[in-house]
């Protein structure tokens, strides 16, 4: 198994390219089971989640095809695939591909939808809580859809004349139930309206997408999506908006390690909240015309207080990166954990650090230290396994972050691009 090796080599300075979010680039991808036609992705971030899902659609019968570099490519540049689904050949996810990524029981709403059955295996995916799926069940019941399960999978069954649509209010805020439950909506008779839905621009890249796949969504953006089905959808091409975690995530490297960073094709008002927390420690950030430029000069971290709360509030994929950089603060963070039950397990990884955290229920009280030190650690989940990178850009002598496997779920070249600002970061093979 691979390790990240990173010495504390002071400020980051030049440019890093923004890669297409991961978190939208699995839904898009799961929409192409809707039609027969190809839909064309592109600004698709190499990724270890990305190839799994590509298995888990080919078992469905989609085929996909990564078209060439175009002038001006670089490596760093999205690839461009397209996705099509002439037939679907299975209509089963089985175990063994599903348990490896909690998103890939996505695959039931449009399963539903265009074949009007779909056997799911129960999902896996990190193990940052329960993650229970009765929000998936309860909002495609509301459109008629039935369900058993059995020997660990959901069987899920349309009437006989298709889904109907329905309105159905989340009792509690879902990025993929309100993924599926939209997805499903397009193909379904009639009028949906879903109250309560996640408003993650993630969500809203989806729906743009599925409009241009002849659906027929208003609402986008708000907690309120109407969708009035149509019978069929078609093929499209449609670009995968920047990542907001990884934005986030190197404007943290930047607040911990100082300098001054351009972050190519970012977008502020996708993580808006996440950074106001981040000036409050005393950074700088400014939209220029290429994308984020985040700065800090010198004197301290601020200590800061923040709750994650769903979109517009602070994402909980960025809790752990933002916990680490308030490890250096020069006084006492709160930090409120509100969307997962289980997601401080990064906090004994960054007590080998030298970090000073106590845990009371949902909230970690940070005090911050003068100085961290390098120590062998081990990634617990895909953005958790971040807080240590970012711990170890300020710690003295070497960290080991083991597990690396975490991190190539979500961030695309990664070690090129923070190398290429100046980090002292390698991977090597084994351990
Ligand atoms: C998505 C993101 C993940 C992010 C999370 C919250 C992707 C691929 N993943 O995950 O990175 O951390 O949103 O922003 O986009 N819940 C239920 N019942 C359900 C479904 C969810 O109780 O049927 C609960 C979950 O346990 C959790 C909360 O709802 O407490 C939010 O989870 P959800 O928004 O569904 O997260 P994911 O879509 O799995």
């Amino acid at each position: 198994m691979d390790k990240i090796l990173i010495r504390g080599n002071g400020a980051l300075n030049g440019t890093i390219p923004i890669s297409g979010a991961k978190n939208a680039a699995l839904p898009l991808m799961i929409a192409s089971l809707l039609t027969s036609e190809p839909l064309t992705l592109e600004n698709m971030p190499r990724l270890a989640d990305v190839e799994a899902l590509k298995s888990i659609l080919s078992n469905h019968g989609v085929d996909y095809r990564v078209m060439g570099k175009r002038p001006g490519d670089t490596d760093m540049t999205g690839q461009r695939i397209a996705f099509q689904a002439s037939e679907i050949v299975d209509t089963t996810a089985p175990y063994d591909l599903v348990r490896k990524m909690r998103a890939s029981f996505w695959v039931i709403g449009p399963l539903l939808a265009r074949s009007g059955v779909a056997r799911v295996s129960l999902p896996g995916g990190c193990a940052i809580g329960t993650r229970p799926i009765d929000l998936f069940i309860e909002s495609l019941e509301a459109l008629g859809a039935e369900f058993d399960i059995d020997a660990g999978y959901v069987n899920a069954k349309a009437p006989a004349n298709g889904l109907k649509g329905a309105r159905f209010r989340f009792p509690k805020v879902s990025v993929g139930a309100t993924h599926v439950m939209l997805m499903a909506a397009t193909l379904a008779d009639g009028e949906t309206v879903i109250e309560n839905a996640a408003r993650e621009p993630e969500v809203g890249d989806l729906a743009n997408c599925l409009n241009a796949m002849g659906a027929d969504i208003s609402g986008i953006g708000s907690s309120t999506l109407t969708i009035r089905g149509v019978t069929s959808l078609h093929g499209a091409n449609h670009e995968v908006l920047p990542d907001r975690i990884e934005t986030g995530t190197f404007a943290a490297c930047v607040a911990m390690a100082g300098g001054d960073v351009l972050l190519k094709n970012a977008r502020t008002e996708l993580l808006q909240v996440a950074l106001d927390t981040l000036e409050k420690t005393g950074t700088s950030v400014a939209m220029t015309n290429e994308g984020l430029r985040v700065s800090r000069k010198s004197g301290e971290i601020q200590p800061v207080d923040f709750t994650t709360d769903p979109f517009p509030g602070f994402p909980t994929d960025l809790q752990a990166q933002y916990m680490a950089l308030v490890t250096r603060a020069s006084g006492v963070s709160h930090v409120k954990e509100m969307i997962f039950e289980n997601r401080f397990m990064h906090v004994q990884e960054l007590a080998r650090l030298g970090a000073n955290i106590s845990i009371d229920g949902q909230t970690a009280t940070v005090t911050g230290v003068e100085r961290l030190s390098g120590a062998p650690v081990m990634a617990t989940d895909l953005r958790a396994s971040m807080s240590l990178v970012i711990a170890g850009l300020v710690a003295d002598g070497e960290t080991e972050v083991n597990r690396v496997y975490h991190l190539d779920r979500g961030f695309e070249l990664l070690e090129e691009k923070l190398s290429a600002v100046g980090a002292d970061i390698e991977r090597v093979s084994g351990g």
